[in-house]
């Protein structure tokens, strides 16, 4: 399968793995660049040296492209970056913050740099400070997600018309058939985030694990619209969460209630009454825990037989 973003990091599927916090460490981003996608590691829930000794381990365990997600909104994000730099990255997904302040530098670094966004506005902004493609996110996605709440339906087509560079749609797309389906709107690759918590090579807990195995179609809920808005798994952290919005609770009374190390405790240790388990609506087409390797190998053969379905649509 070859596009512009297959082409631009020299990888076999366009498939790449979200940087997830407490999620996607060395193991599962190698994993994912052994397998044919490219594989991020997720900075957000890490400190520098963290981040030094998960990009090393990653150079040993593969010699297939890899990158780093940085969220910009936080303080440290200069010294993350530049951490990455240090260790040889060059393939940076940015997110949660304004492009405008690292892309250049990194750019004169002859870095390949990606910006998530969530509204055609964003992508534009992202693309005039010389982003080498976007990562279009709906609304349906795992974690945070942009206040326009875009669906990735709606979203993918108008930025695909809006800017030049090339569009990664993400949200919701957990095997072939969304894979196939991104493609058809204009996307060049897609990422994947939900369906990744379930890989094998994951450091999500094991109980984050079985929470996405067992989430219905109504398994997450948007929360914190007023602070920062997160789709979350409806644990009961997350119902308190909404019942506390139902009944008009205000900024200062969230930001009490979200407290400290939320997602840590939930992620990472497993947390189930006071942590918290992002994840995308996608949640419910996740039924088993498997290597990465298989995830994506289903969703390329998947993908191939959704678009084969289609052509015998308009056969006769
Ligand atoms: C557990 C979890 C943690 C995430 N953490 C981050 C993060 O640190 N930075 C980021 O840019 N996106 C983060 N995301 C978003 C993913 O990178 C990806 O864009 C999203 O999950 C795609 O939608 P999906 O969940 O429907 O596959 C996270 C998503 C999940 C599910």
């Amino acid at each position: 399968m070859r596009t512009r973003v297959t082409e631009m990091f020299g990888i076999r599927y366009p498939v790449i793995q979200g940087g997830m916090v407490w999620v996607a460490g060395w193991r599962l981003a190698a994993a994912v660049s052994e397998a044919g996608g490219l594989g991020l590691i997720g900075s957000g829930s890490m400190k520098a040296d963290v981040l030094r000794e998960h990009i090393r381990n990653a150079h040993q365990a593969t010699r297939m492209p890899f990158g780093v997600n940085v969220p910009l909104l936080r303080e440290d994000a200069e010294e993350l970056l530049l951490t990455a730099l240090e260790e040889g990255i060059t393939i940076f997904f940015t997110s949660a913050g304004n492009p405008e302040k690292f892309t250049k530098p990194l750019l004169d670094k002859h870095c390949t740099v990606v910006h998530v966004v969530s509204s055609v506005r964003q992508a534009i902004k992202a693309y005039m400070a010389g982003c080498h493609a976007v990562v279009g996110e709906g609304v349906e996605a795992g974690g945070h997600n942009g206040p326009a709440e875009i669906s990735t339906m709606c979203l993918i087509p108008q930025l695909v018309d809006a800017v030049p560079i090339p569009v990664i749609a993400a949200g919701g797309i957990a095997d072939g058939r969304g894979l196939a389906a991104a493609l058809a709107l204009g996307a060049e690759a897609v990422q994947v985030g939900t369906r990744f918590i379930t890989a094998v090579e994951s450091s999500a807990h094991d109980t984050f694990k079985r929470l996405v195995l067992e989430a219905a179609d109504d398994g997450t809920v948007l929360t914190f619209r007023a602070l920062a808005p997160v789709r979350l798994l409806r644990t009961p952290f997350a119902r308190r969460v909404i019942e506390a919005e139902q009944r008009g609770a205000t900024v200062d009374e969230l930001r009490r209630l979200l407290g400290r190390k939320r997602e840590m405790r939930g992620m990472s240790e497993g947390d189930v009454e006071e942590g918290q388990f992002e994840a995308g609506q996608c949640a419910a087409l996740v039924k088993d825990i498997a290597p990465a390797s298989a995830i994506i190998e289903r969703m390329i053969t998947g993908c191939h037989n959704a678009i084969m379905r289609v052509a015998r649509f308009t056969d006769s």
